[in-house]
């Protein structure tokens, strides 16, 4: 037999819509799995389409101090910058295109949150985190963290002027990517020319699915539109072929685990029991706590009219500081830790700044817009770190 006659092509088996949440501290993701017509896709736990949205100054939300244990958590940034910190006193930020395969392993606690600077000034952000299953002998390893840059990443032409992808694991092209899995995996980023195709080498054996971010396109003759996930039937290679636009497709493989999944939350083990101590270990702290940032936090609650300036002449006066007008999601900020509460004229003011009190935080008042944003609140504030 010739290499030709062994080739067995992919179909699309089933394609499948999001479920529209949010996540973390109340930011917006699209979910094509775990739900309930499709719990996983071993060895894959969990697909987030994070965003795209956008916020105004100081109000964007990410996912602050929670913990994991026994998968990885691959986060690709496509717009925006996110800061991550985590309780074995690791920091980063990633920035479009950029990459973390971090593999939590026996336990991390960590945070995600737009990055300081980008959050003070507002605006879009979106990426997707993939969540790995680890095999059972390595569920409990230590935390490792790969933070690739994009610019480090194999971005490949494809032939006949087809388009390009990006090579986040595995290999296509004939380019393997520059970040190491704990089991086989293929992570593509495609990006094909309308029209175009391309048909694409993929390891027989994996699992796998392609998801449309944008565009129209189909995977071996049926239509994956945006925000779907087309599964793969087995085989070694899948044709792919651009509608009308330009079609931003994610290609994902990995050869499955096939060992007993018991989930809770952040906890992915092998049983109940594992689970349990995870939860256990976690609220006894031996999962970590993570160390208080440099800079003091600051949450400003105010009026729609009012806030952008309320937060731009505190940022401008090099304070990290956070905003919002929306009284729930002030509430769940206070309730996660902030270390001072400015309150202006807002129709909660009196029930948030018993909360904020009853949780620790400094509380100051912001009489009027002129006050708040000038010398007097920076100062006040600049007394209370002494
Ligand atoms: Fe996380």
């Amino acid at each position: 037999m010739t290499a030709q006659e062994t080739q067995h092509p992919r179909t699309v088996r089933a394609v499948f819509a999001s479920h529209q949440g949010t996540e973390g501290a109340g930011f917006p993701i699209t979910r094509p799995f775990p739900t309930r017509t499709l719990p996983m896709v071993d060895p894959f736990l969990l697909l987030d389409e994070m965003g795209p949205y956008e916020f105004g100054p100081g109000q964007g939300v990410g996912a602050p101090d929670h913990p994991h244990r026994g998968f990885e958590t691959v986060t690709y940034m496509l717009e925006g910058r996110f800061e991550h910190r985590d309780s074995a006193g690791n920091h980063g930020i990633l920035g479009p295109g950029d990459v973390q395969w971090m593999t939590a392993g026996a336990g991390v606690v960590h945070s995600e949150t737009p990055e300081k600077d980008f959050n003070a000034a507002g605006g879009r952000l979106h990426g997707l985190q993939l969540w790995v299953n680890l095999p059972a002998d390595q569920k409990m390893i230590e935390p490792r963290y790969q933070d690739t840059p994009g610019s480090a990443i194999p971005v490949v032409d494809l032939p006949d002027g087809a388009g390009t992808v990006k090579v986040i694991a595995g290999e296509a092209e004939g380019e393997g990517a520059v970040i190491d899995t704990r089991t086989p995996i293929q992570y593509l980023h495609f990006t094909l020319q309308p029209g175009k195709r391309h048909t694409q080498a993929v390891p027989a054996g994996h699992n796998g699915f392609v998801y449309t971010l944008s565009g129209r396109g189909a995977a071996a003759g049926t239509d994956v539109p945006p925000q779907h996930l087309g599964i793969l039937t087995d085989g070694d290679r899948l044709e792919l072929a651009a509608g009308d636009e330009p079609w931003s497709v994610l290609l994902i493989t990995g050869r499955p685990l096939d060992e007993p999944v018991a989930r809770w939350g952040p906890f992915v083990m092998n049983t109940e029991a594992q689970v349990q101590q995870a939860l256990d270990d976690f609220r006894a702290g031996r999962l970590g706590r993570i160390q208080a940032p440099e800079r003091h936090r600051v949450l400003v609650v105010a009026k729609e009219d009012e806030l952008d300036a309320l937060v731009a002449g505190l940022h401008a006066a090099g304070h990290d500081v956070q905003g919002t007008s929306d009284p729930a999601s002030a509430e769940r900020r206070i309730r996660a830790g902030v270390e001072a509460v400015v309150l202006a004229d807002h129709p909660h003011r009196r029930r948030l700044s018993m909360l904020a009190t009853s949780t620790g935080s400094h509380v100051l008042d912001a009489p009027d817009a002129d006050d708040a944003a000038g010398a007097d609140l920076d100062a006040r504030l600049r007394a209370l770190w002494g």
